[in-house]
């Protein structure tokens, strides 16, 4: 019998998760069946609860649940300790979890795009849940330099003074040059973009949206003023290839994966 997974999350209808793992599961012959679990809000650790009772060896965990999902594990790996969040659960003997958000991240800049992050300078826009889930990872692929930048300044000090090395400043503030600039944010959500100057963002080598599927105002003025610019999507293909090595033991291609998705 296939072995069940899911993603859980709020909304999830739209996921691509299933897609991607169904995509793995073929290509390295695992039995595994990944369905959506859409469960309401403060309802993470009974769904949870229940996909386990049926049998469910593990859940991708997405918005607004990551936090829930730490506090839910019993245990969790290093890298998920350091974001506070959890995006891949095990069912295994004891409740494991780990965060894959990071390393999806670093692995979609340093293999798919060939960016050199030790030679480089970055700039992380915001400083909510998504920029605390990558903000290791970055740290631990040595990139050349890291600065935080929040619309609410005192998060993005709250948030760099966790780690060593990390600067934190409002937009208005920013000087300089970064290699990448990289949208944490929820601007482009609500089809906003943070209030980065033009001249900064023309100076990158490299604009970043985490968000995939959708040409947000902060990638419009990248590619406007020259720059190239990529979503998420890359980081969402890498972070499944993660979760699925964390569940199965296996590594999955993934660069096929996503050119499929792109060429959707
Ligand atoms: P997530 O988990 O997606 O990071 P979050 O924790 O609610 O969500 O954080 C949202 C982030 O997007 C915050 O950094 C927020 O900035 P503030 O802390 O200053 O609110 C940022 N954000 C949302 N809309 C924004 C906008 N229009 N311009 C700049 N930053 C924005």
């Amino acid at each position: 019998m296939s072995e069940r997974y899911a993603v859980i999350g709020q909304p999830v209808a739209h996921s691509k998760s299933p897609w991607i793992h169904a995509q793995f599961a073929r290509a390295t012959r695992q039995d595994i069946e990944y369905g959506l679990i859409e469960a309401p809000l403060g309802g993470f650790a009974r769904a949870a609860d229940e996909f386990r009772a049926a049998g469910g060896k593990g859940l991708n965990v997405t918005l607004p649940f990551k936090e829930d999902a730490f506090r839910y594990c019993r245990s969790v790996t290093p890298r998920a300790t350091v974001a506070c969040a959890v995006n891949t659960v095990k069912f295994g003997a004891e409740v494991s979890g780990d965060n894959t958000d990071g390393i999806g991240l670093v692995r979609d800049l340093a293999g798919n795009l060939g960016i050199d992050l030790r030679g480089s300078r970055i700039l992380l826009m915001g400083a909510g849940g998504a920029a605390q889930g990558v903000l290791g990872a970055l740290l631990e692929a040595g990139v050349a330099g890291l600065t935080v930048a929040n619309r609410n300044e005192d998060k993005a000090r709250e948030l760099a003074a966790r780690f060593s090395g990390v600067a934190a400043s409002g937009y208005a503030a920013l000087e300089g040059r970064f290699d990448i600039v990289i949208n944490a944010t929820s601007a482009g959500l609500s089809g906003e973009t943070p209030a980065l100057s033009s001249a900064l963002l023309a100076r990158a080598r490299l604009a970043y949206d985490m968000v995939y599927g959708r040409e947000t105002p902060f990638l419009a003025a990248a590619r406007a003023a020259g720059v190239p610019a990529c979503d998420g999507l890359g980081m969402l293909v890498e972070q499944a290839a993660e979760s699925f090595f964390f569940w199965r033991g296996v590594r999955p291609d993934t660069a096929g994966v996503l050119r499929e998705l792109r060429g959707r």
